[in-house]
């Protein structure tokens, strides 16, 4: 376990305005305290993302992304919150220490540690052997001049050869004090009974495979000759190594697939390093296996997008059906590209050359529903019993997405493929969700599905919507009423009411009118340095204000004294709680907004004019709903999914 005092350390530290200048340029406007730049979390072509460092936070106006320097470092690099830390005490010279380490786990630690240093080591042995030995130079390095990867694809990906000798690598190992076990255990050799041993990978090119934060943790290694088996020899499993939670390619992408909100999945290590070198670095591998749970999971803290990748042969596709299955039901968007018979994506981006072979991707994109009705449609063209099977396989699918409205977009979708008539297949994915239910798995079928559904959600809506701002005029209310009567108090040492307020609703459009007209002179006068208060209102503002003022002015938490000591208790004053009180009042505000937002969506989304539309009216009613249950959580209050 890392120390208190270490993550204390790293706390007090760190620097924002340094660890956000790795990724994106900060500037500042005019002589305001935030710095700005465009959101390394999402697409933007002017800054909505602001630091604000003498507290520490980064907030996005636009994604709404925000934290702290750890925060920042956990979203961008895609790590946990003990791994930032080691990364930023690493990075600023801060002494990792352990406490309460057992000595079984301060071993543990040790090992794994004693693996990355000497898979590093392999990585930077197979490398030169590649670059400076006779056999590497004319072997390795010919192979891949063949396939047609440059010198700089080759240092991105630290491709390497291993000589064909029985223990060059082994030798060289034990010369620079390294010792056997390690070596084993990391798969490097290999030791048989009689203590016989030689070096695992002979006479092959080196793939080093890379986990999220850069380390080398494995190798594919590929032999060069045309009937030697098996064709891929890989690391063995290891502590540092599960083949389950690595995807090939990752380190290289992850920017790209954030900046892409989009994630290509390929199969093997050089339809990745292909597409690098025709400009599409949004690109993983799940190495040959079939795809798992952690895999996809890894991919979702970059976006939830992914796009799979197919070899044109049938007997492949049918085998990778479940990988996308199981994209869906991570709540995941699958898209499909199928390639011509006899192509993988390697061979066929070098066939066709970057800019055609990029065109062809977004030419070629489809969706899964379009996919897999493609995939079904000739045999069921012929066999009408086929076709009943096919829209099962197609149903059944869709079953697997665990949002309600999605799934309805889908079938919707579907029934337009597939001629079917939108009840049938209504029926049969209720069919599929009831025995999902019977076995027990309500996360799933919280709702009920099709078009039923959305009416009924939407007809709730409506229902809310009159209601909606009526409940956002109290919160405007509230907000104006601790404008005007605690503008000045200070919630933070140098912080005032007003700023905090202004600053944090400067996103929020107020509905009433006449709150609307108070906040924007607020926001007027705070532009020009000043701060107003209910004297200024009352002496400039028209008559309605005046009277809404008064109001407001009236309702300080003013407690009788008899009634305090009649009942001998200490009531706190509204100014001793002001930090909460405007928190609050902030968070509700937007709850109230985001809800209003998710209706207006759902109405808009209810008259689409296509499934295209109403997909991307869905992306934004998700989006909203995370906002709404982020606050939700804040508040302590419960809301639907
Ligand atoms: N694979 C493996 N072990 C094997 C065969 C394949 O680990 N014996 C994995 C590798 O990650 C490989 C992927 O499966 O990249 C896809 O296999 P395949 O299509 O056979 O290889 P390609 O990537 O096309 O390799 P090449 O173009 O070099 O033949
Ligand atoms: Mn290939």
């Amino acid at each position: 376990m890392i120390s208190k005092k270490t993550i204390q350390d790293v706390q007090d530290r760190v620097d924002i305005e340094d660890i956000v200048s790795d990724v994106v340029t900060l500037k500042r406007k005019g002589s305001g305290k935030y710095l700005w730049a465009c959101c390394p979390f999402h697409d933007e072509k002017t800054p909505s993302f602001s630091v604000t460092p003498d507290r520490g936070i980064y907030k996005c106006f636009g994604c709404g992304k925000a934290g702290d320097s750890i925060n920042f470092v956990m979203d961008h690099d895609g790590l946990n919150y003990v791994e930032a830390i080691r990364h930023l005490a690493t990075r600023y010279g801060i002494e990792i220490i352990e406490d309460e380490q057992t000595d079984s786990q301060l071993e543990e630690q040790n090992e794994r540690d004693s693996l990355y240093i000497i898979l590093n080591y392999a990585k930077d042995y197979f490398q030169d052997q590649l670059l400076n030995s006779d056999e590497g130079k004319s072997i390795g390095g010919s192979y891949f001049s063949e396939r047609g990867f440059t010198k700089q694809t080759i240092e991105k990906f630290e491709l390497g050869y291993s000589v064909d000798a029985w223990d060059g690598f082994l030798k060289e190992a034990l010369a620079n004090a390294y010792n056997e076990d390690i070596l084993e255990k990391a798969g490097l050799i290999v030791r048989k009974e009689g203590d016989k041993k030689y070096d695992r990978f002979r006479g092959r090119v080196i793939f080093p495979i890379h986990n999220v934060t850069g380390k080398v943790v494995a190798f594919g290694a590929r032999t060069l000759k045309k009937d030697d088996k098996p064709k891929y020899l890989n690391s063995p499993e290891s502590d540092v190594y599960h083949k389950g939670k690595i995807l090939y390619g990752l380190y290289q992408a992850k920017n790209a697939i954030r900046q892409e909100d989009n994630c290509f999945l390929v199969e093997g290590y050089t339809d990745v390093i292909s597409l690098h070198q025709s400009d599409v670095e949004n690109v993983v591998s799940s190495s040959g296996t079939s795809l798992t749970e952690e895999q996809i999971k890894q991919i979702s803290r970059f976006s939830q997008n992914i796009t799979v990748l197919f070899d044109g042969d049938a007997a492949g596709i049918r085998a990778s059906l479940r990988g996308i299955d199981m994209i869906l039901e991570a709540g995941m968007n699958v898209r499909v590209v199928v390639f011509p018979e006899g192509d993988d994506p390697d061979s066929y981006s070098r066939k066709l050359g970057t800019s055609a072979f990029k065109a062809y991707l977004s030419d070629n994109v489809v969706d899964f529903i379009s996919f897999k009705t493609g995939l079904y449609a000739e045999e069921s063209a012929k066999d009408p019993l086929k076709k009943a099977q096919s829209i099962k396989e197609i149903v059944s699918t869709i079953a697997k997405i665990p949002d309600g409205i999605k799934r309805a977009i889908y079938i919707k979708e579907s029934s337009k493929l597939l001629e079917m008539d939108e009840s049938v297949l209504v029926a049969e994915l209720n069919k599929i969700l009831i025995s999902e239910r019977r076995k027990g798995d309500k996360k799933r079928i919280e709702e009920s599905t099709g078009e039923q559904m959305l009416e009924e959600l939407i007809g709730e809506q409506e229902v809310k919507e009159i209601d909606q701002n009526g409940l956002i005029k109290i919160q405007e209310r509230e907000s104006i009423r601790l404008l005007i009567n605690y503008g000045f108090n200070e919630i933070e040492e140098e912080y005032k009411l007003s700023d905090y307020l202004l600053e944090e609703l400067e996103e929020v459009e107020f509905v009433t009118p006449v709150y609307l007209e108070i906040f924007e002179i607020f926001k007027k006068k705070l532009a020009g340095g000043e701060v107003i208060d209910s004297d200024y209102l009352l002496a400039n503002g028209s008559k309605e204000i005046k009277n809404e003022v008064i109001g407001l002015m009236t309702e300080r938490w003013e407690i009788s004294p008899n009634w305090k000591e009649k009942y001998h208790i200490h009531i706190p004053h509204e100014n001793e709680l002001l930090e909460t009180v405007v928190f609050t009042n902030v968070a509700r505000l937007k709850f109230r907004v985001i809800q209003k937002l998710i209706s207006e969506n759902l109405v808009k989304m209810k008259s689409a004019k296509d499934a295209s539309e109403q997909e991307r009216l869905f992306m934004i009613h998700s989006e909203l709903k995370k906002s709404e249950i982020e606050l939700a959580k804040v508040l302590g209050i419960v809301v639907s999914r």
